[in-house]
């Protein structure tokens, strides 16, 4: 029967499977991720892929981009409306205000990783399927906090030698300073509201900061004579921002003020940040954004307590370190690669594999009755350091043939000394 490809078995548009031999360097890098969380006492912890759909309205904002015209959202059979996670920030906050974790000792400091997706335009760097690793600290609105998250995300670059990551940083100010600006801005746009994109215009009551972020050329101009809100900042926005950049100046965190910056998500008060790193051929953008976000618990039913964090795209690290051609660690071999002659030698041999193993060393045989030849290729392609050959004369002597593939050394020793010989080969 001949199999007919149709394009229902193949896989989704922008999405990727991820091989062996290509999963090792994402193995790697989330096994950094840990490491460096862990230094700075951050706990993993795991919410559901899907949430209700309401949660991330509310949370990431109806007029956002990612809302509105990116999220995967369907009816269950139950008749509720759900979304996949297009981010992992909302359902993190949703799990610490409905476990009431709130309530016990502050700060509370986690990290996740996982898949997110949006219905977005794929291209390198952009997928609908992306995984982020994320952390989010809360209960504590000192600036030192922002400081060490971005200090965090840096040394995780650093982990993987990853070089000439920036960080760009912003203050949007507390909810006092960005309503006052909102009203100046919304001014000011209406004056030049005839040659604002459409776009701009639909955003102009709804979101006017995200105007600054526009795409469109004309509104671009426009938007680069917009008052600033750092002349609108109150004290106490300003204060929080200096003592932000005084610690990163004393970490040595290279960073640039960018007083354009204003994120894709509504939750951000105060610090918002961007890491960035050229990656040559992939328009992507950032690899990782995040911010402190001070009324996200509340609105979702906690008190008032504020919160700070970061996602940082995984594909997009993996094509900087790429770009930057950073050796990653690569498939361990094996340690042995067994050979067996004739029947009864084959069926024992099914014992020594597994004898091999539990003693933790990586064993592999041939199933498919390879010649002797065949199957010293595949011990070289599987980058055997041994093989153990087994025959019929051995097997009666209780004796087993090992040849170390780099020397071409070969020994004959008892059955039951075969897992020490090899544990001890340098
Ligand atoms: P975000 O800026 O939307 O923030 O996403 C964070 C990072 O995820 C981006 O910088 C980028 O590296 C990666 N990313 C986003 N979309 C895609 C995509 N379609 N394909 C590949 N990578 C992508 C957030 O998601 C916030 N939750 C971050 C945060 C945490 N803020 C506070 N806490």
């Amino acid at each position: 029967m001949k199999f007919q490809t149709s394009t229902k078995l193949q896989i989704p548009r922008g999405t990727d499977d991820i091989m062996p031999g290509e999963v090792e360097q994402w193995q790697w890098i989330e096994q950094k991720a840990r490491e460096i969380c862990s230094l700075y006492d951050y706990h993993e912890i795991r919410t559901p892929m899907f949430e209700h759909t309401e949660l991330f309205q509310r949370g990431v904002g109806e007029a956002t981009d990612i809302v509105e015209k990116e999220m995967y959202t369907f009816t269950d059979r139950g008749n509720r409306q759900i979304s996949l996670r297009p981010e992992g920030t909302a359902g993190v906050v949703r799990s610490f205000v409905e476990k009431k974790v709130f309530g016990q000792p502050q700060p509370t400091k986690w990290y996740y990783m996982g898949p997110m997706f949006r219905y977005e335009n794929p291209q390198a760097g952009r997928r609908r399927q992306f995984h982020q690793f994320g952390v989010e600290a809360f209960g504590s609105p000192d600036p030192l906090l922002d400081a060490e998250v971005i200090a965090l995300g840096m040394h995780y670059f650093q982990a993987l030698g990853l070089k000439d990551v920036r960080v760009e940083v912003n203050t949007l100010g507390d909810v006092e300073s960005r309503l006052q600006y909102r009203e100046k801005l919304i001014a000011y746009f209406e004056k030049h509201i005839d040659e604002l994109s459409a776009e701009a215009k639909s955003r102009l009551y709804k979101n006017p900061l995200r105007i600054l972020d526009s795409k469109d050329e004309r509104t671009k101009e426009i938007a680069a004579g917009a008052p600033s809100l750092h002349d609108h900042l109150n004290d106490d926005s300003r204060k929080h921002f200096d003592t932000v950049l005084r610690a990163l100046d004393l970490l040595g965190v290279p960073y640039v003020v960018n007083h354009r910056l204003v994120r894709g998500l509504d939750y951000y008060t105060h610090t918002a940040f961007e890491y960035t790193v050229d990656i040559p051929g992939a328009q992507a953008g950032s690899i990782g954004g995040g911010g402190r976000y001070n009324g996200l618990i509340e609105q979702f039913g906690g008190p008032s307590m504020p919160g700070v964090g970061f996602g940082i795209g995984l594909e997009r690290v993996l094509l900087a370190l790429g770009a930057q051609q950073v050796e990653t660690p690569s498939k361990a071999g094996l340690d042995c690669y067994l050979i067996t002659m004739g029947e009864e030698a084959k069926l024992v041999g099914m014992k020594v594999l597994q004898t091999m193993r539990q003693a933790g060393l990586r064993a592999e045989r041939d199933y498919l009755d390879r010649k002797m030849k065949a199957q010293f290729k595949a011990a070289d392609r599987l980058q055997a350091k041994t093989v153990a050959i087994l025959g019929e004369d051995e097997l009666k002597q209780n004796q087993i043939n090992v040849k170390q593939l780099a020397t071409g050394e070969q020994v004959t020793i008892a059955l039951d000394e075969l897992v020490a010989y090899i544990k001890q080969l340098p």
